[in-house]
Formats: structure tokens, C-alpha cells, sequence
């Protein structure tokens, strides 16, 4: 499983990270630190993943293929 953070979208609510640490990482402004890149997400934290995905305000998350 792969997921995009979108860097115009995110606005630094950190649902993600609280959610899914092991998968979304903030960087010191609070904003998610992959944002504009795709990352794999680590094997058994795709349920994780998902999660802070759904619970992103601005739908910032995004899987992709
Ligand atoms: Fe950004 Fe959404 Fe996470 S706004 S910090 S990707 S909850």
C-alpha cells in the first residue's frame, strides 16, 4: 500500500500522525513531513494507514496504486 500526502492540501491538523504514528510523520511546523511525496506504507499498518487517512480534515491523504 502507497499513499500521497499532497503538500497544497495539508494544513497541519496532525490527526495522521496522532492516529498512525508508525505510518505519517510531522515535521517541526506540524504539517506532515512526506507531504508532496508518495510513501510505502510498512507491512501490518495498512488498517493504520487508512485511518488517518479517513480522519485527515482537508483529505490530504490519498492511497494510490
Ligand atoms: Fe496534514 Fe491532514 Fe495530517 S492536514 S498533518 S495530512 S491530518
Amino acid at each position: 500500500m502507497k499513499v500521497e500526502i499532497d503538500d497544497q492540501l495539508c494544513s497541519g491538523h496532525g490527526r495522521c500522525s496522532i492516529l498512525a504514528p508508525e505510518v505519517y510523520r510531522l515535521d517541526d511546523n506540524g504539517y506532515n513531513a512526506d507531504r508532496g511525496q508518495i510513501i510505502d506504507v510498512p507491512a501490518g499498518y495498512e488498517a493504520a494507514a487508512a485511518l488517518g487517512m479517513r480522519n485527515c480534515p482537508e483529505a490530504a491523504i490519498n492511497a494510490v496504486d
